[in-house]
């Protein structure tokens, strides 16, 4: 490595309990951590264990009942909700489990569209979006609607589409839970090197145990809690 390692996200003591009627639930209970730039990183676990509450919080899509969220050097828990919405729009980048694709658009369009919002002419934003295509490997499929692809070329559009603006770190929330085991592997493939080339930063929840093997680092959570963190890249390099 030689590099120092950068922290781009610092979570501490992090706390979110949710009120459902007379009981309380404590989705978050107390969780610390470190992710560094450029590595990717999953959040592992079961159905209910805080993975997708986890996200929401380092994304800024929540606010946490206590602790604190640090991302690319500001301070989540402190922001107004425009603030937020700001932080979101220039650091981030966000890949879902649905794809999220506009069925009306074709995949240069879909991708084009967060660049729409940026205010891009329409030229750049055609040949940014197209570089993007080509770089996910779907050079030849450019005018497809997403109903005439499949769901793992769908999902690429996802990823090019969350990466087209260039963002800091992209959050991928059970990005694969809609496709079958090996074009989930392929897919995951294409998000760690696209992101690698880059140095962009990566985390990835999912259920999944050997999807979450495709990280570099593997937080496992349990009812809220972080209870092992688990470094794949020596591991990784022996392989190759
Ligand atoms: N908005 C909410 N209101 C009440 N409880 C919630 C809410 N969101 C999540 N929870 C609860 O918090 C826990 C963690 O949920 P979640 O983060 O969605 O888990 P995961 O993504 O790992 O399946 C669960 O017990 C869930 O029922
Ligand atoms: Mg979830």
């Amino acid at each position: 490595m030689g590099k120092a390692r950068e922290p781009v996200i610092q979570v501490k003591n992090l706390y979110k309990i949710f009120r459902v009627g007379n009981s309380k639930v404590r989705a978050l209970n107390g969780v610390d951590l470190t992710i560094y730039r450029g590595e990717f990183c999953a959040i592992v676990g079961t159905s209910g264990s805080g993975k997708s509450t986890m996200l929401n919080m380092l994304a800024g899509l929540e606010k946490p009942t206590k602790g604190e969220v640090i991302v690319a050097g500001e301070h989540l828990e402190n922001m107004t909700e425009n603030q937020l919405v700001r932080f979101r729009r220039e650091k981030i980048g966000f890949i879902f489990q649905s794809f999220n694709l506009l069925g009306t658009m074709n995949a240069v369009e879909n991708v084009a569209l967060p660049l729409t919002f940026r205010g891009v002419d329409k030229k750049t934003r055609e040949e940014k979006a197209s570089k993007m295509l080509d770089l996910v490997g779907l050079s030849k499929h450019k005018k497809h609607r997403p109903n005439e692809m499949s769901g793992g070329q769908q999902q690429r559009v996802g990823v090019a589409r969350a990466l087209v603006l260039d963002p800091e770190i992209i959050f991928a929330d059970e990005p694969t839970g809609n496709l079958d085991s090996h074009t989930s592997e392929d897919v995951l493939k294409l998000m760690r090197k696209v992101v690698q080339e880059k140095n962009q930063t990566l985390v990835m929840v999912t259920h999944d145990n050997h999807l979450a093997g495709f990280a570099d680092r593997v937080f496992h959570i349990i009812d809220g809690k972080i209870v092992k963190i688990e470094d794949r890249k020596d591991y990784k390099e022996e392989e190759q």
